[in-house]
């Protein structure tokens, strides 16, 4: 097809890999990015079902481009992602402007169901399983420096809130050495940092096995063997689910010099009666104990977290042993969600849902408690020489954003090309990020 697409996604960064993806086919087709959806022949709403918000966010969207289709009648829209998996046949009922629904699963057949619109009007695909990895795919990445890896997709837990499950599936995972070859592969290109994606990293490898051995790949053996790669500077990953976690990956963390020093580790809830309920196997102290566990091995690791107020039957009581919790493992930021009842999950049909007012009342106070912790954490970082790697302009015009190993964000007020490493002098502290100056090469020795 020739012509201008546009991608917008939404959610995390499972969906950010996919819509690389996304844009590879739609390159390698003949056609070009742009960012003006009036220049557009393709729109593609790359979709999140994750919370409730995410859903009005679609049929926003998709009430915003009926007009458009309307001037122009070779638009041709499309729907991705969770949501189309989730709403299916629902999408183009609600929106009969939609061109192209395809499902998490169905991806490889986006160019096939575009040509098909064309000539026979709307197409949908929500096969239930996927045949081949979305990482097969071509990819026009946003950044040459730095890239998503899928490892697994799906998920094999069963988090009474969580809709995953039903709209990625179960858990697959990559094999071993097609990891590896993509991260060469990527290395060679000039990436310098890679991102590992699964649900749960922690349960990577259980559904396949090593070539030539009837044994299980591990997370932490993945570790180790990305961490071989040549011409690679870091590795994060994300998540790992607390249930799973093994000390062989803080092993793996600590001895692998590429392995950044941040660890995503979702709490949820600090109440064991609700994690009980939420059916997270682990509880409060055998959680803090990971991390006293993980900080000890890991000096100076940085520990981000995701939370979730108001999951159905919550008390006061429940509440306050959040609060505690987080009092105790002082993260250096964290995620904070109000429970959003997602149609389908256990959790949606719980008695005592939590009335909006309590949730949000308690909402508040952790965001407060939070966020004093994550300034008190920022500020400790000033007059340290980190290494950051630049990733583009910062809030000002003339201004820098890059990052640390440990993921926090320092703003530098000089222009420097992405993709470049330097040494930054921590000046200034906020919640969310850090200010800097670049500490000169010469200064170093
Ligand atoms: N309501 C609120 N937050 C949710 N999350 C997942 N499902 C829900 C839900 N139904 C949060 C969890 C998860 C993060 C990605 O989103 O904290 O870790
Ligand atoms: Fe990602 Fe979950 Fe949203 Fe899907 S539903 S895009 S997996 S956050």
């Amino acid at each position: 097809m020739n012509g201008a697409f546009l991608i917008r996604t939404f959610g995390c960064q499972m969906n950010e890999h996919d819509s690389e993806r996304i844009g590879g086919m739609l390159t390698a087709d003949g056609m070009t990015p742009t960012d003006d959806v009036a220049d557009a022949r393709v729109v593609v709403l790359n979709t999140c079902a994750i919370r409730e918000n995410a859903d009005n966010k679609l049929y926003g969207n998709l009430g915003h481009l009926k007009p458009l289709k309307a001037k122009n009648p070779d638009l041709r829209i499309v729907v991705a992602g969770c949501l189309a998996q989730k709403d299916q046949g629902t999408i183009q009922e609600k929106a009969p402007w939609v061109d192209v629904v395809v499902g998490t699963h169905a991806l490889p057949h986006l160019l096939d169901l575009l040509r098909r619109a064309e000539e026979d009007g709307p197409q949908m695909d929500v096969a239930e399983y996927t045949e081949l990895f979305p990482s097969a795919l071509p990819a026009a990445r946003e950044d040459a420096f730095r890239a998503w890896v899928s490892i697994a997709v799906g998920c094999d837990n069963a988090c009474t809130f969580c809709i995953v499950p039903f709209v990625r599936g179960a858990q697959r995972s990559r094999a071993i050495g097609d990891v590896l070859a993509e991260v060469q592969g990527l290395a060679r290109q000039g990436v310098v940092e890679v991102t590992l994606l699964g649900q749960n990293v922690n349960t990577y490898g259980r559904d396949v096995t090593v070539p030539g051995a009837s044994r299980r790949p591990l997370f932490a053996e993945l570790l180790r063997q990305v961490n071989e790669v040549d011409g690679l500077r870091r590795i994060r990953f994300t998540s790992p689910h607390p249930h799973d976690f093994t000390p062989d990956v803080i092993d793996a963390m600590a001895e692998s010099e590429k392995v950044c020093e941040h660890i995503h580790f979702p709490l949820q809830s600090g109440s064991d009666t609700v994690l009980k309920a939420m059916q997270r196997s682990y509880r409060r102290e055998r959680y803090l104990g990971w991390l006293d566990a993980i900080r000890a091995a890991i000096p100076d690791v940085a520990v981000s977290t995701d939370i979730i107020v108001g999951f159905p039957g919550e008390t006061e009581e429940d509440f306050a042993q959040t609060l505690d919790v987080v009092e105790r493992a002082r993260f250096d930021s964290a995620y904070t969600f109000q429970y959003s009842p997602r149609p389908g999950t256990r959790a949606a049909s719980m008695p005592d849902q939590i009335p909006k007012e309590v949730v949000q009342e308690r909402f508040d106070r952790l965001v407060v408690l939070q966020g004093a912790i994550s300034l008190e954490k920022a500020r400790a970082q000033i007059g340290t020489e980190p290494e950051v790697l630049v990733e583009g302009t910062g809030p000002r015009h003339s201004s820098t954003q890059a990052r640390t190993r440990t993921n926090r964000i320092v703003h530098l007020s000089e222009p420097i090309e992405p993709g470049t490493f330097v040494t930054a002098r921590i000046t200034g502290a906020a919640s969310h990020h850090l200010a800097g100056e670049v500490v000169p090469a010469a200064a170093l020795v």
